[in-house]
């Protein structure tokens, strides 16, 4: 370790790496006082060194050569920015290889990538620490590993990505169209590099794997048996027509013990508007543990952005920074041996309620033509209602809520339906959960 001070190099320097730089710099003496000594930032790889960084970067530590972080003998503590698995992932494995802590906001590294860096990480007797990957500022991570060290959790139901409340609540509350929504996540710093990471909810399973690692023992296998459903499905007047039935439309991740295996699915859902996870709004996440031991608890906070991701990042790099300071060996990052070791459920085997938007003609026949093929595959009708024809040739939109069905005879009546001539556009099908 360097002498007195504690030096990190930063690989990348975007949203999150500039809102590290500004509270290292704004809560520097706080800092110090937490961990014993100043922390710096000495060296900061990026792609392009003369892109605008603003106040809190000084220029002349940017270098677009990795080895000028990795190979640099002052740099005590790497904090991993640059998102994605290629080239980060050989970045970090060279990191912890010599021996140095990692801190990374990384959710694709780690659900993919954790098991064989974990290890890495323990064999050196170095950390690697990942608060900032799951739900943004919400130390969620430490609550599973720590709070909850002593339980024996059940079901998690939670809001993951940021990005994609954000949409929502804009279609929901002021009918805003999906790309302008989109278009200002993006302004604000919430969406990925790639933003159907978001939209597509492959952000989410792959946080869902990680928290479901940590509560159950599940495989880190980069989200491979997460049922994902995306967002982009929805149209305006699904909205309408789940606030008509008193829902609102949340995009959930939801892992849940059943019969020795760990059901994992993420799409939007339906839920009732008095659920506490339906007043979650915006960039905001919330994650809700039932638990033996504790039973209910739920945890709420900004999900993305510049400052609340800072928050995550540089909480880890004090923890980091304080094992160094001490002189202490520190492999707390490697996955905590979570209390069962627990499979995967296959992805898509799961039955829920569902909520069904077909768009047909108006005539006889037509409503038992669809109970028909509904009741063909096991599938009970809960509610239904039609919207008013605007005139004599236009379509009409059928709404039928279900009861509990398998998703798999769900899609293929959905599938069968599709086929008939009856049907004017392809239906719309999203889960629904009337408990939460
Ligand atoms: P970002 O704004 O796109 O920043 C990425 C940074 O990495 C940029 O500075 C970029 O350099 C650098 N970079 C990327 N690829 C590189 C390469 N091959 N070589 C050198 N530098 C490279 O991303 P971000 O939003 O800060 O996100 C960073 C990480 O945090 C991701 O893993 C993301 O999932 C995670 N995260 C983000 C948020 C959020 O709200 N944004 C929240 C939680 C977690 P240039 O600037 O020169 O292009
Ligand atoms: N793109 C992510 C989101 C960033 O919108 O939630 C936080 O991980």
């Amino acid at each position: 370790m360097s002498e007195t001070r504690i030096r990190l190099g930063l690989l990348g320097c975007g949203t999150v790496g500039r809102g590290v730089a500004r509270l290292i710099k704004e809560n520097q003496q706080d800092i110090q006082r937490r961990v014993g000594a100043p922390i710096e930032i000495h060296r900061i790889l990026v792609r392009d060194k003369a892109a605008d960084r603003g106040p809190n970067i000084d220029t002349s530590r940017l270098t677009t050569r990795a080895e000028a972080v990795l190979d640099d003998p002052y740099v005590d503590i790497v904090v991993e920015l640059m998102g994605g698995l290629t080239p980060t992932h050989d970045y970090v494995a060279t990191a912890l290889n010599q021996n140095l802590h990692v801190v990374t906001a990384n959710k694709a590294l780690i659900a993919t990538h954790g098991t064989a860096l974990f290890t890495t990480a323990q064999e050196r007797g170095v950390a690697l620490r990942f608060e900032a990957a799951v739900a943004g500022g919400i130390p969620i991570i430490r609550s599973l590993r720590e709070g909850l060290a002593s339980d024996r959790v059940q079901r998690i139901v939670a809001i993951l990505n940021g990005t994609s409340n954000f949409i929502l609540s804009q279609m929901s509350s002021n009918g805003a169209p999906y790309q302008s929504a989109l278009a200002e996540a993006q302004a604000a710093g919430y969406a990925e590099a790639d933003p159907s990471l978001d939209v597509g909810g492959f952000d989410a399973a792959q946080k869902l794997t990680i928290l479901s690692g940590l509560a159950f023992g599940t495989p880190l296998d980069g989200g491979k048996n997460v049922h994902t459903e995306g967002i982009t499905c929805l149209a305006p007047q699904d909205f309408t027509h789940a606030r008509a039935m008193g829902y609102a439309i949340k995009p959930l991740a939801i892992a849940q013990k059943e019969d020795d295996c760990v059901h994992a699915r993420v799409h939007p859902t339906l839920i009732p508007r008095t659920s506490l996870l339906a007043s979650v709004d915006d960039v905001f996440n919330a994650v809700h543990i039932t638990s033996d031991g504790l039973g209910p608890s739920l945890l709420y906070g900004a999900g993305a952005g510049m400052m609340p991701t800072a928050v995550a990042v540089v909480s880890d790099v004090i923890e980091s920074a304080r094992a160094l300071v001490h002189e202490g060996s520190d492999s707390a990052g490697a996955q905590a041996s979570p209390i069962e070791q627990m499979p995967f459920a296959a992805a898509g085997d799961f039955d829920c309620q569902h909520y069904l938007r077909f768009t047909v003609v108006d005539q006889s026949g037509v409503l038992a033509t669809l109970s028909t093929v509904l009741g063909d595959q096991n599938i009970s009708i809960a509610s239904m209602f039609q919207t008013k024809q605007a005139s004599d040739d236009t379509p009409v939109e059928i709404v039928v809520c279900t009861h509990r069905a398998r998703l798999p005879d769900v899609n293929q009546a959905v599938s069968i339906i599709d086929q008939l001539p009856i049907v004017r556009q392809p239906t719309v099908a999203v889960r629904m959960d009337s408990d939460l």
